[in-house]
């Protein structure tokens, strides 16, 4: 049976059959072993399970159910009140029972992601607040601190290299930090975790993650009302602006000893193009450094999710389509793919809406599976600050079914998920994150 194009309407759990979608009203996510309010029903024990919780009546939705729920009987309609003894919980073979066990494993490892989420916060501030700090130092010639940065840096590439399980996730960021700041730091971040996939060695991790930091530093010599204006610079603005990666490499001269060689092709090709139409110099494919060309789409990327005006931003996940199909051109073919594939088709920061009709928010991927992230869902039933992530991974049955733009979400949903006006990531180690299952 095809999906059913009828309004919701509410049923007897003594109709309910294999197939009919459900939602259970009037119980908080507390008060009932399923994982959502809503699911399709998938097996008997499901339906023995409403009925021990004292169930009367759900709501079936038929556009999501692959069959109807059987007739009423007429005497059972005229009784929608009466309602079978709650079973003792304490009895183990009651299918509720067994629901709630899994129900309350599944609660733990939230407790644990909750954790796990709040220290990456927690490293994800004293990091921006270190690299920052450097990098404004540096930005005024003292050179001194740059062995702070490849120490910072090596650290995090460590981070990378030696977790195979490290999580990417979606970061809450302080109104006040400047926007050049938290851009490198994020394209370190990616870059890095593109890196690691690539495959590339510790040296070319450093390379890459010191180059990413200082890649935008000669904008620090252009005049902050070019960087900041919202609307289209002028052709000699434009000429400026194109200046900032000679720039940058002209600042970093001075610790020309201290970094390597690698570092200075980042800085002065992170705008090159493989079609030749790059700045400043219009080098060709061939000429440019693959680790600059793996900082070029990174770069881009975070662009188009954090635009000097949060209003022009782009989701996560337009941004990445616009690049795979209409920009493919300008980028490294492999990388590219790579990119693609780690951050997932819906990035962390993407609102999505999953096949059982739950609506979300994706807040972290583990790059080697990029196909099941972890959201964010909005319950009604649920508050805010206890919202339940799910892991798809952990849910077979469920997957993300579409991106829903965020300016489309009804006002209740939007504040609930909050979606990110400024989209920044932070990489966290998979072994403090192992829960036992
Ligand atoms: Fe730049
Ligand atoms: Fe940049």
């Amino acid at each position: 049976m095809g999906k059913l194009n009828i309004p919701e309407y509410s049923v007897l759990v003594d109709q309910l059959r294999v197939g009919v979608f459900v939602r259970i009203d009037g119980f908080s996510w507390f008060n009932h072993p399923f994982l959502f309010r809503s699911f399709k029903i998938k097996n008997n024990d499901q339906i023995q399970t409403l009925k021990e919780l004292g169930v009367a009546r759900v709501i079936c939705i038929p556009e999501k159910s692959d069959v109807l729920p059987t007739k009423a009987e007429i005497t059972a309609e005229k009784q929608p009140q009466s309602v079978p003894p709650k079973k003792d919980p304490a009895d183990a073979d009651s299918a509720s029972n067994r629901l709630w066990q899994i129900k309350k494993e599944k609660f733990e490892r939230l407790k644990k992601k909750r954790q796990s989420i709040a220290r990456c916060e927690k490293a994800y501030a004293s990091s921006l607040n270190q690299a920052s700090r450097v990098m404004k130092s540096i930005a005024g010639g003292n050179v001194n601190d740059i062995p702070q940065i490849v120490s910072f840096i090596s650290e995090m590439s460590e981070l990378f290299l030696e977790d195979k399980d490290s999580t990417l996730h979606l970061m809450t960021l302080s109104a006040t930090e400047e926007r050049v700041y938290y851009h490198s730091l994020n394209v370190a971040v990616l870059s890095m975790m593109l890196g690691k996939e690539t495959g590339f060695d510790r040296e070319q991790m450093e390379a890459l993650g010191i180059g990413a930091l200082f890649h935008d530093i000669g904008k620090s010599r252009i005049e902050k009302k070019i960087l900041l204006k919202k609307s289209p610079l002028t052709k000699p603005e434009m000429t400026l602006l194109r200046m900032h990666p000679k720039l940058g490499v002209e600042i970093l001269a001075k610790a020309k000893e201290s970094l390597p060689r690698a570092v200075f092709e980042i800085i002065y090709q992170h705008h090159e193009f493989c079609d030749g139409k790059g700045y400043p110099a219009g080098l060709g494919a061939s000429q440019i450094n693959h680790l600059a060309k793996a900082i070029t789409i990174v770069d881009t990327y975070d662009n188009y999710c954090n635009r000097a005006d949060p209003k022009d931003s782009l989701t996560p996940y337009q941004a990445l389509s616009i690049m795979f199909s209409k920009q493919k051109h300008l980028f490294d073919a492999s990388l590219l793919a790579t990119f693609v594939r780690c951050l997932g088709v819906f990035p962390p920061g993407s609102i999505v809406a999953l096949n059982n009709g739950a609506i979300g928010m994706v807040v972290s991927v583990n790059p080697q599976d990029a196909l099941h992230p972890s959201v964010l869902v909005y319950d009604t039933e649920i508050p805010k600050e206890e919202a339940v992530i799910i892991d798809l991974k952990e849910e077979p049955e469920l997957k993300v079914e579409k991106s829903v733009r965020p300016a489309h979400l009804p006002e209740e949903i939007y504040e609930y998920l909050n979606p990110r006006t400024r989209i920044t990531y932070y990489v966290e180690s998979g072994k403090d994150t192992k829960v036992k299952s």
